[in-house]
């Protein structure tokens, strides 16, 4: 049975603030960000959004009604959930109106939580061929001001649904996955920024990345020359670029050029929203299939999917008959086009602005967040979510 990924949605929050400036008031050379980071613009999430609505919205301008009767399974990735027991999936579940009977529930391991969720999807699939499931990364990455980590903070959400004879990407079965108990980038229960070993975290996704490479081709007997494009996790978009170099000579220098090539048009989108987390390889695979209007049917698309802590997973995707038509590529350009940007001062003050811990209640302005799916407040410990469609 063939299954993928039938639909590929994306939100990311209005505001960004400019890396060239964030960088000049940090009092660093502008080229680190923009070449050494390799990010120019980075999303900044107003208070009004978390990880429930980014991947509520970006769930919203995918599904229609048939979806919603279809959708029975909702599986959401995250790290940056709201909650420790009820899951985000039942939230955005209540918000996108989908059928009642459906499993809702939350995935973690770090960035991997979205390709865990994938992985779960095809097997759930492969049981229940009618079925459709609704799987979501939706991440905000916070490091904190004045940080190490702080140029490769973002915020967004990638939805996909995936099913049966999916119309834009069959996921093929030989994958090749890894874990080992490291400390390079965690986020303990008390704290809501993440703690990071950035040159470790750097070493490890690259060794990772060669460990599954090899046992990919080794369960598969595929080589580079066999791959269109490879898209990468992107913490920021230098990194996969590391990774790929590394692998580079084992091909000819056409295959090098190509995968060069496509590596660049992959990260486009990542380069101007930032770091998603679990969203970011697909985030990844959407510049890539949006953005380069001549990716041939039929041809193969690599996935690398790593979680700190760390999970690292290899798997591949082939591209179906007619699959640019079922993007939604003008409606993206849409949303980046309507962005606003925000100084640095103005960016700090929305950091620091976030919901109150305390217990005490809140009512939120959502009439400046132009998204259609917004936390209007916290009353009585629970937070308040509106859907302005409805
Ligand atoms: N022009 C061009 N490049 C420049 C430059 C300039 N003026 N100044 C610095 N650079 C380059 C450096 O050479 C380096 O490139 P390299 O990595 O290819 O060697 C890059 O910019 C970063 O510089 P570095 O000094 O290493 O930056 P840093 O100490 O601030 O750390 C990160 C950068 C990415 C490690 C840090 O932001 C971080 O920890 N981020 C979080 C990592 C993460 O998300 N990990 C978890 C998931 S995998």
């Amino acid at each position: 049975m063939k299954i993928g990924i039938d639909k590929i949605g994306f939100y990311t929050p209005h505001l960004y603030v400019d890396m060239n400036k964030l960088a000049v008031e940090r009092n660093v050379e502008p080229e680190k960000f923009t070449i050494g980071i390799g990010q120019e613009k980075m999303a900044i999430p107003p208070i009004t959004q978390d990880s429930v609505t980014l991947a509520a919205n970006a769930a919203l301008e995918i599904l229609d009604d048939n979806d919603k009767e279809q959708i029975d399974f909702v599986i959401f990735g995250t790290e940056s959930g709201i909650d420790h027991s009820k899951s985000a999936g039942v939230y955005v579940h209540e918000l996108l109106d989908i059928n009642p009977y459906a499993r809702s529930i939350e995935v973690k391991q770090a960035c991997y939580g979205a390709t865990a969720a994938i992985q779960m999807a095809k097997g759930h699939i492969a049981l229940h061929p009618t079925s459709k499931v609704l799987v979501l990364g939706s991440d905000i990455a916070r490091y904190g001001l004045n940080t190490g980590g702080e140029a490769t903070q973002g915020a967004g959400a990638v939805a996909m649904l995936i099913s049966a004879d999916p119309k834009v990407m069959v996921l093929e079965d030989k994958t090749a996955y890894l874990t080992k108990d490291i400390m390079d980038f965690w986020r303990p229960v008390y704290s809501d920024k993440a703690f990071v070993d950035g040159k470790f975290s750097n070493e490890q996704y690259i060794a990772f990345f060669q460990q599954v490479w090899e046992r990919y081709k080794k369960q598969t007997g595929l080589g580079l020359s066999d791959f269109e494009a490879i898209c990468y996790h992107l913490p920021y978009t230098k990194m996969g670029l590391k990774a790929l170099r590394t692998v580079l000579d084992e091909t000819t220098e056409e295959v090098q050029e190509r995968l060069t090539t496509n590596y660049k048009v992959s990260t486009t989108y990542n380069r101007n929203v930032g770091n998603i987390y679990t969203g970011s390889l697909y985030l990844s695979l959407l510049s890539l299939l949006e953005l380069k209007e001549d990716l041939p049917e039929g041809s193969r698309i690599g996935l690398y999917s790593y979680g700190s802590g760390a999970v690292g997973e290899l798997f591949s995707g082939i591209l179906q008959p007619n699959y640019r038509e079922h993007l939604y590529v003008e409606r993206h350009k849409q949303l980046f086009d309507d962005r606003t940007e925000v100084t640095v001062a103005e960016y700090e003050e929305i950091f620091q602005h976030t919901l109150p811990t305390d217990g005490s209640n809140i009512e939120l302005d959502i009439g400046k967040d132009p998204a259609a799916i917004c936390v209007s407040g916290i009353t009585e410990h629970m937070r308040q979510y509106v859907n302005k469609h409805r």
